[in-house]
């Protein structure tokens, strides 16, 4: 029998948990400064929203020797908090940037909408300007009417969605926050417990929901318990065709073994986005863009090792000979065609600083004063021919 989502037992704070946890505090960082200039440049009310959708307890009953959250300006009363204290921790750390914030908490289990109640309501010292509604119901059948009652789809908003297992991971809902512009989110996307139930008939039609057709099984192709790489490429596609532009996967493993439980999914609609959760994804867990401290080639010093910036500076001379490109239009166009690459942000500086040395490049300061490279310094590749910024 599967343990009931109030089981003790579902609420050991694991190793697993940090490392989703630890993606979740440092994207929300930047997301606000992003976000609230982004409301400024557009002379929008200065208004930004975060929605836990699986929103859980806030609180946890045992951690398996894992650090839990640190809180920087929250206090709780629960010992382990859980993703709605570490929101609101994160939000009022940056709370000067923004007018208001509002913070949803939607939990389904009556048990744990109980709990997460009275731990939010003993939950201090988080900022004036952030309100909070926590909502019992079910975020298929919640999450879009929610949003509309509060501001519709004009506030930006971030949606952590972040199930137990898959089935209520409804693909017409998750498309449907995906498409919308200034909305992104970040899925807990249980690649562990779906390829277990793939072949099971009873599970089918939840299979179906979280694909949105009735033909993913032929569509995915080769799959296998040892490789997943298509389950989740092929969910991604998925999201992609009817909901965000742009989607970005980092993979989470057992900490003692190199299984995968599941797959962080980000999708957004503006390639900023992407160039910043690539970057926090790119540091946090143990490299590569995943947590996986038995697998080598997830290691990201063993990665360093071997180097990598002769391939960049090859690329980076190969792809834009024939352009003169700022920085910023530079880095986007990496992060894009070099998605899934370790090279991040500073890597790119780095090359094109040794390229500056070996006379391969100029580089006209805009933005930096000096020396650094950002924003909207010019790179010329001497070749070129054309802008690109
Ligand atoms: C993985 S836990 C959430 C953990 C929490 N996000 C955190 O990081 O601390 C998933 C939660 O979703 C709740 N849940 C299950 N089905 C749900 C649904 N359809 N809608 C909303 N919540 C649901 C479960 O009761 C459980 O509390």
């Amino acid at each position: 029998m599967p343990l009931a989502d109030d089981d003790d037992d579902k609420w050991v704070y694991r190793p697993h948990t940090a490392a989703k946890h630890e993606v979740l505090g440092k994207y929300l960082t930047p997301w606000v400064n992003k976000l609230t200039s982004y409301n400024l440049a557009a002379d929008n009310p200065n208004k930004i929203r975060v929605v836990d959708c699986f929103a859980g307890r806030g609180s946890y009953v045992d951690t398996d020797s894992t650090e839990p959250i640190d809180l920087e300006s929250v206090s709780t009363p629960a010992e382990i908090p859980g993703s709605p204290q570490l929101i609101l921790d994160r939000l009022t750390n940056r709370a000067d940037q923004f007018d208001s914030a509002e913070c949803v908490f939607i939990e389904a289990n009556s048990t744990n909408y109980e709990t997460l109640s009275e731990t939010i309501a003993g939950t201090t010292g988080y900022a004036d300007n952030i309100s909070i509604r926590c909502e019992h119901g079910e975020f298929q059948n919640t999450v879009l009417d929610v949003v509309e009652t509060l501001d519709g789809s004009d506030c930006p908003t971030f949606f952590f969605i972040d199930p137990f297992g898959f089935s209520s991971l409804d693909y017409d809902v998750v498309a449907k926050i995906g498409s919308t512009p200034q909305f992104e989110f970040l899925i807990t996307f249980m690649s562990r417990d779906m390829n277990r139930f793939l072949e099971s008939e009873d599970h089918e039609e939840a299979l179906n929901t979280v694909f949105g057709n009735e033909t993913w099984r032929e569509e995915i192709g080769e799959y296998d318990s040892t490789n997943w790489v298509p389950l989740v490429e092929y969910y991604t596609d998925r999201l992609e065709a009817n909901g965000p532009d742009e989607t970005f996967e980092y993979m989470i493993s057992e900490p003692e073994t190199t299984q995968t439980i599941y797959y962080l999914v980000y999708g957004t609609n503006h390639p900023e986005g992407l160039r910043t959760m690539r970057e926090v994804m790119s540091y946090c867990g143990t490299g590569k863009f995943a947590y996986a401290p038995k697998q080598p080639e997830y290691d990201r010093n063993q990665a360093r090792l071997f180097g990598g910036g002769d391939e960049t500076k090859q690329f980076l001379q190969d792809r834009f000979e024939e352009y003169i490109v700022t920085f910023d239009k530079l880095v986007e166009t990496c992060t894009e065609e070099r998605r899934y690459q370790d090279a991040t942000e500073a890597d790119y500086r780095e090359a094109l600083r040794e390229l500056e040395q070996e006379g391969a490049v100029d580089i006209q300061r805009i933005t930096s004063k000096e020396t650094g490279i950002q924003g909207s310094d010019l790179i010329d590749f001497h070749d070129s021919t054309e802008f690109m910024g």
